[in-house]
This record gives C-alpha cells, sequence and structure tokens, in this order.
C-alpha cells in the first residue's frame, strides 16, 4: 500500500504552531506591538529546550550502558550530540539580541498583563539542569524553585532528580577506565621519584612533578591534589578520587588516538557550562536593562536571584577544576611502550 504523500503543514503542525500566539495586549484591546516577538522568542527557546532534552537523553542511555566500548562509535555518537547542544546553546546566548531590540518601555506595554508567568516556570529548563547534573542542595533559591510550578511539573522535574544525571553516568564511565589496573601497562615505566606509599608509581611521579611547578603563592594547591585524587580523602564531591584521576590522565595525555574521543567529551562539558552561564551573563543583563531592580514576575527577588543562580549552577565545575592540577606537557612522564601501544591505534 503506498503511504499518503506527507505535506509541508501536515507534516510541521504548522497549524497548531502558528496558531499558538495569543498576545494577552490582544485579548485586552491594549496596544502593545512587541508582546508577539515576547511570545515568540520564548516559544523558539521552548523548542530548542525540547531538542536539548531530547539529545541529552539519548546521550545518557548510551552512558548508562554497563560498558561504553570507547574504541567504537558509541562515543563518538555522545561526543558529536553533545557538540550538537553546545551549538544551539550558542544560537539560545544570540536569540537575546533579538530581543534586545525591545526596549523597556516597549516592555512596559504589556509586563502587568503577564504576572504571575515567568522563565521561572519553564520546567524545561529546570530538567535540563537536573538531567545535566544540577543537585537540588546545589541549587540557589531552593525555597522557591519550584513554588510557581504546577503540581504535575513538580512531579516531573522530583522524578527526574532521581534519575542518575548526565554528570554520574561521566563519573562512572571514567571510573571504569583501566590504565592504572592493568599492571603489565607500567612494568616497564621508568619511575622519576620513590614511591610514595599506597600510590600507584604515575601519581606518585605525578604529584612531585606538579609539587616542583607551584610557585609560592600556590603551595595549598598541593593539599587540593590531595583532596581530589586521593582515595582516602574525605569529601562529598561529584567525582570520585578515581573518575578524576582517569580525567586528568585523558587531559594529560589527549594526544593519544584512544584519548581524542575521550577528551573532546570532557571539554565539551566545560563548553556546556560555558555557553548555559553565558546566557544567564546576557539573560541578567538583559534583565536589568528591562526592569532595573524591580522583583521578577515570578516573584523571585529578580535580578540578585539570577546572579546568585549564574554563579552557584556551573554543573560540570569539578571538571573544570582539574585543569588546576596540569603540567607542562615538556615535563610530562613518559609513559611505556607497552602504554604508548594501547593508547595508539594498534594494539
Ligand atoms: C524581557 C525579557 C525578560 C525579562 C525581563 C526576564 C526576567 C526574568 C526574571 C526577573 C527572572 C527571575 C525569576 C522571576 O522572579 O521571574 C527570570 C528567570 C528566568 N527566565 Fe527570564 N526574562 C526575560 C526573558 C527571558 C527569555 C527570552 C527566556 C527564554 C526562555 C527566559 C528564561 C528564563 C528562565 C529559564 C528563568 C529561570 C532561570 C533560573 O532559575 O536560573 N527569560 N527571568
Amino acid at each position: 500500500m503506498s503511504r499518503p504523500p506527507v505535506h509541508y503543514s501536515d507534516y510541521l503542525q504548522l497549524e497548531k504552531i502558528l496558531d499558538a500566539q495569543h498576545p494577552e495586549s490582544d485579548k485586552e484591546k491594549v496596544e502593545a506591538h512587541d508582546e508577539m516577538l515576547f511570545i515568540i522568542i520564548h516559544q523558539a527557546y521552548e523548542l530548542w529546550f525540547k531538542q536539548i532534552l531530547h539529545e541529552i537523553d539519548s546521550m545518557a542511555a548510551i552512558m548508562g550502558k554497563p560498558v561504553v566500548n570507547d574504541n567504537s562509535p558509541e562515543l563518538q555518537t555522545v561526543v558529536h550530540r553533545m557538540e550538537r547542544v553546545v551549538t544551539i546553546l550558542k544560537v539560545l546566548v544570540h536569540q537575546i539580541d533579538i530581543l534586545e531590540t525591545m526596549t523597556p518601555l516597549d516592555f512596559l506595554d504589556f509586563r502587568d498583563l503577564l504576572r504571575p508567568a515567568s522563565g521561572f516556570q519553564s520546567w524545561q529548563f529546570k530538567i535540563t539542569e537536573a538531567k545535566l547534573g544540577l543537585k537540588f542542595q546545589h541549587r540557589y533559591g531552593q525555597e522557591y524553585y519550584v513554588s510557581q510550578l504546577r503540581p504535575e511539573q513538580v512531579k516531573l522535574i522530583k522524578d527526574i532528580e532521581q534519575q542518575p544525571t548526565l554528570l554520574e553516568l561521566v563519573n562512572k564511565w571514567l571510573e571504569r577506565m583501566p590504565f592504572f589496573e592493568d599492571d603489565t601497562l607500567w612494568k616497564n615505566y621508568k619511575k622519576h621519584f620513590p614511591e610514595e606509599d599506597g600510590q600507584h608509581i604515575f601519581w606518585s611521579d605525578f604529584k612531585n612533578i606538579y609539587a616542583s611547578t607551584l610557585v609560592d603563592g600556590e603551595k595549598s594547591n598541593l593539599a587540593h591534589f590531595y583532596e581530589m585524587f586521593s582515595d582516602n580523602a574525605e569529601g562529598t564531591r561529584e567525582l570520585s578520587p578515581k573518575a578524576c584521576r582517569s580525567a586528568l590522565f585523558i587531559m594529560l595525555y589527549r594526544g593519544y588516538p584512544m584519548l581524542q574521543t575521550p577528551y573532546r567529551l570532557l571539554n565539551n562539558l566545560l563548553e556546556v557550562d560555558e555557553q548555559l552561564s553565558t546566557w544567564r551573563f546576557r539573560h541578567v543583563n538583559m534583565v536589568h536593562r528591562m526592569i532595573g531592580s524591580r522583583t521578577g514576575t515570578g516573584g523571585s527577588t529578580g535580578k540578585e536571584y539570577l546572579k546568585n543562580a549564574m554563579d552557584k549552577h556551573y554543573i560540570f565545575k569539578e571538571v573544570s577544576a582539574l585543569t588546576s592540577f596540569l603540567i607542562e606537557r615538556r615535563k610530562l612522564p613518559h609513559l611505556s611502550q607497552e602504554m604508548d601501544k594501547r593508547l595508539g591505534f594498534h594494539h
């Protein structure tokens, strides 16, 4: 049986989409030309949020498998989709330019008609943050972060907060990296410093080399080194010491073919954070310009809330913190021939 021809309008459900802009000012018979722009720009954001969630779900499905073969198309797919998310976020940052063609007076024409609606009620935005890895306990403004939502939206967010986040899945994936467990890879490694108690020869060496690169004002970094990379360190970090060791190793030796895709994955997490925080920065400046120090229509303190959320809601900050522990490439310990081969194309 032949399929009926697909029509552009039906395929895209344009009737629904193009009939979904109903300015409050029209209903109230008030003149507010810019409300159409305000509605469309928010709708465009929400559509892109939907796409981002679609990508995150597919990445989580791959990363959640008991074994992700780093030498297979799977990891490549994750990286590719993460790059797409970053590209979408860049567009979302730039969309603010369009909205900023609206002046504060244009906005005042209809602002009061919107109360108490606000971007604060964007459950897709909150879900995106939660799926990536922003934990409830790390949120700023916990008292009211779901206060403006409908009960079914709150339930949705609370359920999602119980699921493994992308950050947790990345942590597990890093923990599974086999670099330091396979003794054959280290048998012929030439150590530079005496081995320290209970530490892998590589990390004894690395710590000593790292210590020698610190200038006077940075000596306290050694304590942080211990906190992040030592199994005995206590703490409630999102990335375990084992995962941190794998991640740092990937960053240091990213020139090896086997580590290139893992490196791109880590780098893209940082890009996501950077774009999200750039969006927050642009948004808060736009808010300041539009409404000064007035409170938000969503009931938060407005600019003050947004600034604090911007500072506090970096999701992958533990990954970016690793860069404090990089050393110059020429000082890197030489790996054994076995490891060299293992990380190359042929092994
Ligand atoms: C005239 C333009 C805008 C103004 C004055 C504005 C104002 C605000 C304010 C004051 C808040 C804090 C919550 C509250 O009390 O309402 C907020 C939150 C938020 N807005 Fe906007 N906004 C604007 C445009 C947008 C656009 C175009 C989006 C795109 C989706 C957006 C998305 C959000 C989101 C997601 C939040 C929650 C952020 C968080 O909890 O970290 N806003 N907005």
